[in-house]
């Protein structure tokens, strides 16, 4: 055994000799021209590159400038729900080192930035007073991201709700919340809609209204029987429609409002027509409770009759807030669903992964590039899209600084690298994709894996809070310098 690995060895070694003796002279890596993007590599003119982050995850400064509780704050703390106990309490203290996160994405290249606010820094208690010390450190960030030539596009909640909502009447689940968070997203949009141009209402039903009222395991740790589950995923999205018309309302004339939905990306097994077209009936139907009614206004017959005497109560006018016209559709996009065409009555089947499918360090995290081509293709062509952003991709990976203290990540460069090449085919295509937000500038708190599971481009040492830009850093600077993927 031994020695068979030690054969390989020096067989790659002695590849890798072959290989530096075919450089010419003089010629060395580092006197040439940077490669340029292979002709039907590159991305559309003016395309927008950016890096996205979430409040929780990065911030810290859970008891600074008035802030209030919120259910995270409550949930990392209770005793086993997150990995090692870990809390956002100090993250990636970015509320104190904006300035120089800032100069990170200044030398990646980015042109945009997706960060969220924290709705209890703004209305500690969720609604009633609002806290101007907790505005502030969005107008401080949103000024120094325009001095850099860099857009801010925020997220108006990813999932710190305010403990107080939660706690008088249980969060998402009454219909206060969403009548309170379009009241915070109107105040927000009137205070910084004279800068930032971008709004986005949620971030991930999918993941915020499944695994916190659902499964219970992310905040606030809920597992409600099935008639309030459907209830509360049906205030979710009519806090989103009641956030859009309120930014609309109160925001400086120019704003674009959208989202930043995880949908289920189904991919067709195979590209031929019937499993394209299975793909297709499989978006809406598979997405029914969030992004579908959002678009489509009416809740699919198939999910009324499947979720029976426990659908959700709602009234014409609901559906109508909730369909509020977009600007935009931001999609999140880590994963695929395989899909194949079959004779039931849906006409589309799900195919399981096998259990030997490759994924990354998360579990959860499957690799399926077609997600990038399928994703916004099936989004533009059901819904009309017009406009579409990949409001988040990337993926975890163990990152083990080596000898020179750098990190290199060739497992998310692979998984970067192939991503990006099925985007280029979409927007090859026509697909109007006109950006994409890396996940995440930096690693940070991973909600309930805690900071065992990192997804940053640069490397967080959390004792020190150095930044170490991994070798998927230097990978993004090079797609966004080539506007084409390198
Ligand atoms: C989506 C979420 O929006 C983000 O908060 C999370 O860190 C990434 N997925 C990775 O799991």
């Amino acid at each position: 055994m031994d020695n068979d690995i030690s054969r390989r060895t020096f067989a790659h070694v002695a590849g890798l000799g072959a290989l530096s003796l075919a450089i010419p002279r003089g010629a060395t890596a580092e006197t040439e021209e940077p490669a340029p993007a292979s002709p039907g590599r590159t991305f559309p003119k003016g395309f927008l590159w950016g890096t996205a982050t979430a409040s929780y995850q990065v911030e810290g400064a859970v008891n600074e400038d008035g802030r209030g509780p919120s259910i995270w704050d409550t949930f990392s703390h209770t005793p086993g729900k997150t990995v090692n106990g870990a809390t956002g309490d100090v993250a990636d203290d970015h509320y104190h080192r904006y300035k120089q996160d800032i100069q990170l994405m200044k030398a990646l290249g980015v042109k945009g930035y997706r960060f969220s606010i924290a709705w209890p820094r703004v209305f500690p208690q969720g609604s009633g007073e609002p806290n101007p010390k907790g505005l502030d450190f969005y107008n401080r960030l949103v000024d120094e991201l325009l001095a850099n030539g860099i857009q801010p596009f925020a997220t108006l909640y990813h999932w710190d709700l305010p403990q107080a909502l939660q706690d008088d009447g249980g969060g998402w689940e009454s219909r206060n919340t969403a009548e309170a968070f379009g009241r915070y997203a109107g105040y927000v949009a009137q205070h910084l809609s004279d800068r930032v141009k971008h709004f986005f209402t949620t971030n991930e039903f999918g993941a915020f209204v499944e695994l916190g009222y659902g499964i219970g395991i992310h905040a606030p740790g809920l597992k409600l029987p099935p008639a309030r589950f459907n209830q509360t995923r049906h205030h979710a999205v009519l806090g989103h429609g009641l956030a859009v018309q309120a930014i609309r309302a109160n925001a400086k004339p120019g704003i674009q409002v959208g989202i930043a939905e995880n949908m289920a990306i189904c991919c067709p097994v195979i590209e031929t027509p019937e499993h394209i077209s299975a793909a297709e009936r499989a978006t809406r139907e598979l997405n029914a409770q969030y992004m579908t009614v959002i678009q489509e206004g009416r809740y699919t017959d198939a999910y009324l009759e499947r979720t029976g005497a426990d659908a959700p109560k709602f009234t014409p006018a609901d559906l109508k807030v909730i369909s509020s016209p977009l600007d935009f559709v931001g999609i999140n996009i880590y994963t695929a669903t395989w899909i194949r065409a079959d004779d039931s009555k849906l006409g589309f089947a799900v195919v399981p992964n096998p259990a030997s499918y490759p994924h990354m360090l998360s579990p959860w995290l499957t690799i399926g590039p077609e997600a990038l081509y399928w994703g916004p293709r099936n989004v533009a062509k059901l819904w009309k899209a017009k406009t579409i952003y990949i409001t988040e991709n990337g993926c975890s990976s163990s990152d083990v600084p080596a000898a020179d203290g750098k990190v290199y990540d060739t497992d998310r460069v692979m998984y970067l690298r192939n991503y990006l090449t099925q985007l280029q085919r979409a927007t090859a295509d026509g697909v109007p994709v006109k950006g994409y937000f890396c996940w995440s500038l930096m690693d940070n708190f991973e909600w309930a894996d805690g900071y065992t599971n990192r997804f940053g481009l640069h490397y967080v040492d959390y004792q020190t809070q150095t930044r170490t830009p991994k070798l998927s850093a230097d990978f993004y600077r090079e797609t966004i310098r080539r506007n084409g993927v390198g």
